[in-house]
Order: structure tokens, then C-alpha cells, then sequence
């Protein structure tokens, strides 16, 4: 953990110069042009970056000149390149230590979001959104180190699920941290607080897993408006719904094509494949890709939607049961999928996707259940041929149903198909 600097920094340098002036806070306020509560917020320690302008204005009220001048400007950019460290020491908590492992695909997105991220014109909040396990997470974590290797922008990971049960609010957390764990809980509108830490200073912070909480639209736009260089990226199952949002729908990686079958070297490069084939290693050691077996795995990474998570859950099940046994399983009974992703490692995946159709508005629920009555990939218009619903009304519900994952997006020759996840079936089914 990064600690205060030793000498108690700036705001202890701030005070013993103002003492030594025999200054009131009220006076050098007076005295500075600076707010008295300004002031108060850098010697309390709760603004660790004061601004440069600010900086000058206190010590030009304070007469400083010379070196004790250059020593107070250091001191008080130190206290910033303080704050810089602590922030970006969140990306490296226990929450990231997890993902050691390369991230598979996802090579498009990730250049999307880092450019939206730092690219003018800048997005300022940006959504990913997706069904549970498909890997918005892992992603924005990506994204973020990439954003990082590049640039020096401080970034703060808020693992919103801790903050709720209140994990993080309890520990021994930076300022910023509690403030922003405080507003995204609706605890209290801390925007003013984190406005005056924040300042113009750049900052990308991380909302992970804004899902079940009624997000605090006006503070957290207020806070965006207040800081003009921050930028906030949020994983959640459904947009926000905020002004200005950017939502980036995220789908679960690409599944084979059958004509990809007879070729290994391009079956390999399917993302699903590549990351099932990774973790089923460890658990399979004598497990080999080869023409006999690579319909069997192909058609295991379809089953399973391309899920990240699911794929995992298969893979570690391969310690009790072979790969093909599995695949067996699934074809010859739907339910067996319902119970290998409800398995006890990961028991929240199912239930989340439940959540995710339960909580739709009525109409986009009906519509999803009749969508089940197409099977494979379909067009815009065979769903209007299907359902009877006219076109404004029926791509108004795709819409939802893409942005929180329950369907997905299929290219195939510059045409647009869509499909409904196997997972979402089995979980609209019951
Ligand atoms: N592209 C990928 N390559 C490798 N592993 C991945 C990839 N995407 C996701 N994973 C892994 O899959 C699991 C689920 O991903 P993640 O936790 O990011 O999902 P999520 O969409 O955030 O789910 P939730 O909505 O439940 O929070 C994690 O173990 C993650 O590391
Ligand atoms: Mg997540």
C-alpha cells in the first residue's frame, strides 16, 4: 500500500507557513483570493491535488520567494504525484490480481474502448454491457492496463459489489475511493467531495459491476461536469441510461462456423476455441485438438454460447467427466446445461441471466419468449414476419435485448443476423 508522504506533505507545509505569517485561514482566504474552504479542504488533507493556480495564489499571499517558494510549489506537487500512485495502485488490487491469464480475442473492442478512452473527441462515460460471465469485466481491466502502459493517466478501480456490502468502505481506502464508493451506493452525494480531489486533473475511474443498484445519475453527471478531464467507464448488464452515455454492447466470443471444422489451424483461432482449449489443458493434460475430436469441441463452444464463463465452468468440469462425455450430455438433454452453469463454482451466472430477463419491461419480455419460436440465425425481418410487430416497435425491443446481451450480433458476408443465446433460452424455457 502506498503511504501519506512521511513529513505529513503539503498540508502540514501549507499550515507552518501560515502560522508563521500569523494568518487565520480566514485571512490568507482574504488575503489569496482563494476560498477560505478551499484552504481548509488542502490542510485537512481532503484535496491531496490542489491546482497550480491556486498553488501560486497562496504562495504569493504568503510572500514566499526563492527557495522557499520552488520548496512550497514541490511540495504541493508531490502531494499530486502522491494521489496519482495511490489511484493508480487500485488497478493492481486484489480485484485484478485474478486475471494473470492472457485475454482471448477481443482485439476490436478493446482498440475501441482504449480510443474512445484517449482519442478526441474523448467519450466521457462509457457503459459496457453484456449478460453475466461474458467478460465486460476482463475487458474494461484490459482496456484500462493498455490505456496505462501508454499514458500516464491515473486510474481508480471501483469494484462496486464490495463497496455495496461494504468491504471496501470499511478497509483502509484512499479519500477518493470511499467518496466515489459512497455516491455510486446512494449513501450520500459526495460529488462536491470528489469534485474538489478530482479537479482538472486527468482520471479515468472504473464503476465494475453497477448492476442492482439504482445508479445515481444527477451526482455522478454533476461530478462529470465539474471535471472536465475525467472519464468514467462503467460494466454493467444494461445501460445506464444517463445523458451522454456511450453503451458498448458486449457479446461472447465468436463460435465456429461448421465449414471451420476441417481446419484445425482455423478452428484453433476461433476465440471460444482458443479459450476453452486453454483451460480444459490443466484439467486434460492428454486432451489434443484433431480432425476425429473437432466437431465435438466445436460444437461444445456453440452449445455453450461462446461464454467465457461457461466455457470455464466446462473446462473445470473435465476433471470428473471427459470432454466428449460432456458434449453428450448437453446434446441429449438442454436441462444438462442449465445444470452445468448453475454448478456451484460459479452459482450466480444462471440466476444473473434470469435477473436480466425478469427485470426487462414487459413488452421486450413477451417479444424475447416469442423470439424463442425462431430457431438459428435470423434477419429484422423474418423477426417481423414471426412476430406480426411493426418495424419501429420491434427493432425499438432488439435494441434492449442486444444491449443487455440476452441476444446476440452475427456478421456473416456485410449481413446482419442476430441470435438468441442458448443460455437465454434455457432460462426464458423455465
Ligand atoms: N476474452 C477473455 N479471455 C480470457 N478470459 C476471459 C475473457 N473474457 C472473460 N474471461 C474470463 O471469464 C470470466 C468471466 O468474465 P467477467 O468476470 O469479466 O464477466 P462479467 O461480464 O464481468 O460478468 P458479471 O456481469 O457477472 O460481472 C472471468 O474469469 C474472466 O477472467
Ligand atoms: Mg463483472
Amino acid at each position: 500500500m502506498v503511504r501519506a508522504p512521511a513529513n505529513g506533505g503539503f498540508p502540514q507545509v501549507l499550515r507552518l507557513q501560515r502560522l508563521r505569517c500569523g494568518l487565520t485561514q480566514l485571512q490568507l482566504a482574504a488575503l489569496s483570493t482563494v476560498s477560505v474552504r478551499a484552504i481548509r479542504d488542502v490542510e485537512s488533507g481532503r484535496v491531496a491535488s490542489p491546482r497550480r493556480t491556486t498553488v501560486d495564489l497562496l504562495a504569493g499571499a504568503l510572500q514566499l520567494t526563492g527557495q522557499v517558494r520552488v520548496a512550497f510549489c514541490r511540495a504541493a506537487q508531490a502531494e499530486s504525484s502522491y494521489l496519482d500512485r495511490m489511484v493508480t495502485d487500485s488497478m493492481r488490487s486484489d480485484t485484478f490480481t485474478r486475471a494473470t491469464d492472457d485475454l482471448v480475442g477481443r482485439d476490436h473492442e478493446l482498440d475501441t474502448i482504449a480510443g474512445l478512452l484517449v482519442r478526441a473527441p474523448r467519450q466521457r462515460l462509457l457503459t459496457v454491457t453484456g449478460i453475466s460471465g461474458v467478460g465486460k469485466s476482463r475487458l474494461a481491466l484490459e482496456a484500462g492496463r493498455r490505456v496505462l502502459a501508454e499514458f500516464d493517466i491515473p486510474m481508480l478501480w471501483v469494484p462496486v459489489s464490495d463497496t455495496r456490502n461494504d468491504r471496501t468502505a470499511k478497509g483502509p481506502m484512499p479519500a477518493l475511493l470511499r467518496a466515489m464508493a459512497t455516491l455510486i451506493t446512494g449513501r450520500a452525494d459526495t460529488s462536491d467531495e470528489l469534485a474538489a480531489i478530482i479537479g482538472t486533473a486527468p482520471m479515468i475511474v472504473f464503476l465494475d459491476g453497477l448492476d442492482d443498484v439504482p445508479v445515481p445519475a444527477p451526482p455522478l453527471l454533476r461530478l462529470l461536469m465539474e471535471c472536465p478531464q475525467l472519464t468514467v467507464v462503467a460494466t454493467a448488464r444494461m445501460p445506464l441510461d444517463i445523458p451522454g452515455e456511450c453503451v458498448l454492447p458486449l457479446a461472447p466470443l465468436a463460435v465456429p462456423e461448421p465449414c471451420q471444422e476441417r481446419d484445425l489451424d482455423s478452428l484453433v483461432r476461433v476465440p471460444s476455441v482458443g479459450l476453452l482449449l486453454r483451460q480444459v489443458a490443466p484439467m486434460q493434460p492428454d486432451f489434443r485438438l484433431n480432425l476425429a475430436n473437432a466437431s465435438m469441441v466445436a460444437g461444445l463452444c456453440r452449445i455453450l454460447d461462446g461464454l467465457p464463463a461457461a466455457l470455464g465452468l466446462a473446462a473445470s468440469q473435465c476433471l470428473t467427466e471427459p470432454l466428449p462425455n460432456l458434449y453428450e450430455q448437453l446434446i441429449n438433454d438442454p436441462r444438462n446445461l442449465h445444470a452445468l452453469i448453475s454448478g456451484h463454482s460459479e452459482p450466480m451466472l444462471y440466476s444473473a441471466v434470469i435477473r436480466s430477463i425478469e427485470t426487462l419491461p414487459k413488452g421486450h419480455r413477451t417479444l424475447l419468449n416469442r423470439l424463442m419460436e425462431i430457431d438459428g440465425r435470423w434477419t429484422v425481418n423474418d423477426a417481423i414476419g414471426a412476430t406480426g410487430l411493426p418495424r419501429p416497435e420491434l427493432t425499438r425491443s432488439l435494441h434492449v435485448l442486444l444491449t443487455r446481451g440476452l441476444l446476440r450480433r452475427v456478421e456473416q458476408q456485410g449481413n446482419y443476423f442476430i441470435s438468441m443465446l442458448n443460455i437465454v433460452r434455457h432460462a426464458c424455457a423455465e
